[in-house]
């Protein structure tokens, strides 16, 4: 069976798309099927292009036992798109983005973070680049909760 592809994007790629794809990653291996899976990350700018994930955010993200290990990179047009079976934004600027980068065929494949959650209203994972310790807490939060529904999603799918 063909694994399915997973990509989670956000602006930089050190907080919030790394987390996303560390929270989605150890939910499936939680369940015993990581292995049916592949899940990445990347961001719209390469500004932070080769750095690992911010420390403030590491440093959440260990206090709930989850490892941020990616190291950031830059989304690759057409590649991503038509690699990736699912390419998800974490906000409506990245949604505006991944739309105008992706190629003619391949936007159908592209879905908003929040739109996974079932216990949060939030309509975006806000950046928590300039703010405090409560926003990297509430990123995790509707993290945790969309991944979640993520799954039952792609489990409904029957992919
Ligand atoms: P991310 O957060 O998109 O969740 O990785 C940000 C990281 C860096 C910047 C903005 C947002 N920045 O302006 O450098």
């Amino acid at each position: 069976m063909d694994k399915t592809k997973i990509l989670f994007v956000c602006l930089g790629n050190i907080c919030r798309s790394p987390s996303a794809e560390a929270v989605m990653k150890a939910l499936v291996d939680k369940n015993g099927i990581g292995s049916r899976f592949e899940i990445d990350s990347a961001g719209i700018t390469g500004y932070h292009a080769g750095e690992p994930a911010d420390q403030r955010m590491q440093r959440h993200a260990i206090n709930r036992n989850i490892r941020l290990t990616s190291i950031s990179r830059q989304v690759k047009s057409p590649d991503d798109f038509e690699y990736f079976d699912y390419i998800i934004g974490m906000d409506d600027q990245n949604m505006d983005d991944l739309y105008h980068l992706s190629p003619n065929d391949t936007s159908e494949k592209i879905s908003k973070m929040t739109d996974y959650c079932t216990q949060h209203s939030n309509t975006s994972v806000p950046d928590p680049y300039y703010g405090g310790a409560a926003g990297f807490e509430l990123v995790l939060d509707i993290l945790e909760d969309a991944c979640a529904g993520l799954l039952n999603h792609i489990e409904e799918d029957g992919q």
